[in-house]
């Protein structure tokens, strides 16, 4: 005991000096590897190498829970504004004879099957604009060279529809016009209808194609007309109603074959309703029409004035609940929709 205690005292201190350090580099150790591994975890997974290199489960998930929101659901749009900043104004209309269809469709490539809506806002409306058509294709192709970028500044969500009716009975407007909203229908749920002439092109954008409170006639004045309004209670050429106004009129009648008063009947019904057609101011609503002779497949129907008398007695039973028609194609081209129908023919 007397021999060991000083040299066993310088030992034992060494040995619990010597524990202690072990200890010390064994915790600095550990210390250093978990570091490591919070420090890597943010990268690891942020990256889309970490579902390559781990391959535990756990890891998978937490780089998909890792995945910033907007890669998966899109932020949402704001409302596009009350006035669109794209606005022109008056317009410089040309009437090239050189313009090619291939043209207008590499002007507009953000429509897509005849439909465009903006990129950056969402529309206020979602409107269909419904064209009656035979044999115009000259004015159609006036008629999409303007009124697509003319809709695209206007913000609109909107899709052209033209309704072509097949073989060579007298022309029918208004129930192509039908027609056309029950099939636009079918595509989607549009807020607004523009029923549009082919041969009529707007001339400022400031006459925005969008719906209101009562039904809208957009066409005040003319270049062929000297611009002026031609009579008091003309509903003619370019108008829109919203879903609900041109379902409650029963939509127009079918049984006006030819030229005239179909519209007229339109305005009768919408007084019948109540409703009371409004009109933008008539330095703005101003169209151009492009000349032509009357085809010989539209000729002026005589028996208008007969029919408009009867409206107030048969409109309930004549319109959009008794518009029977065959589709006979529906192609989706690259500018409008091309729907083509059989719609009969004349009673007598
Ligand atoms: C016809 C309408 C036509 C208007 C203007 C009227 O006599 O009934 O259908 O839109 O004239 O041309």
């Amino acid at each position: 005991m007397g021999f060991c205690s000083p040299v066993c005292k310088v030992f034992r201190r060494g040995k619990y000096i010597l524990l202690f350090l072990i200890s010390l580099s064994v915790l600095a150790w550990i210390a250093h590897l978990s570091g490591e591994t919070i420090k890597d975890a943010p990268v690891s997974f942020a990256t889309p190498q970490a579902l390559v290199k781990g391959d535990s489960l756990r890891e998978k998930l937490n780089a998909l829970a890792a995945t910033p929101d907007r890669l998966i659901t899109p932020a949402p749009k704001e409302e596009c504004p009350q006035e669109s900043p794209l606005l022109q104004g008056a317009l410089k209309l040309s009437f090239e004879s050189s313009l090619k269809l291939k043209d207008v469709e590499s002007d507009n490539k953000a429509v897509i099957e005849g439909e465009y809506e903006p990129s950056d806002c969402t529309a206020r409306q979602s409107v269909a604009i419904l064209i009656p058509h035979r044999g115009r294709e000259k004015h159609l192709l006036y008629l999409l060279h303007h009124l697509h970028p003319f809709l695209q500044r206007q913000q609109l969500h909107y899709a052209i529809y033209i309704i072509q009716q097949a073989g060579d009975v007298t022309f029918n407007r208004a129930k192509l016009l039908n027609v056309g909203y029950l099939e636009a229908l079918k595509d989607y749920s549009w807020d607004c209808f523009i029923f549009h002439d082919v041969d009529l092109v707007p001339e400022n954008d400031h006459n925005v194609y969008v719906c209101d409170k009562q039904p809208k006639h957009l066409v005040v004045g003319r270049n062929a007309t000297g611009y002026k309004l031609r009579y008091k209670g003309y509903f003619g050429g370019v108008t829109a109603m919203n879903k609900e106004q041109f379902f409650q009129v029963n939509g127009f009648s079918n049984n006006y074959w030819g030229w005239g008063g179909e519209d007229d009947d339109l305005r009768v019904r919408v007084e019948l309703q109540k409703m009371k057609i409004v009109r933008p101011p008539a330095d703005i609503a101003r169209y151009t029409m492009v000349f032509h002779k009357r085809d010989s497949g539209n000729k002026i129907n005589k028996d208008r004035m007969r029919l408009l008398g009867r409206t107030p007695l048969v409109w309930r039973k004549d319109g959009l609940n008794s518009c029977t028609y065959k589709t006979m194609s529906l192609e989706r081209l690259p500018l409008y929709v091309n729907v083509t129908v059989d719609i009969g023919k004349p009673l007598s």
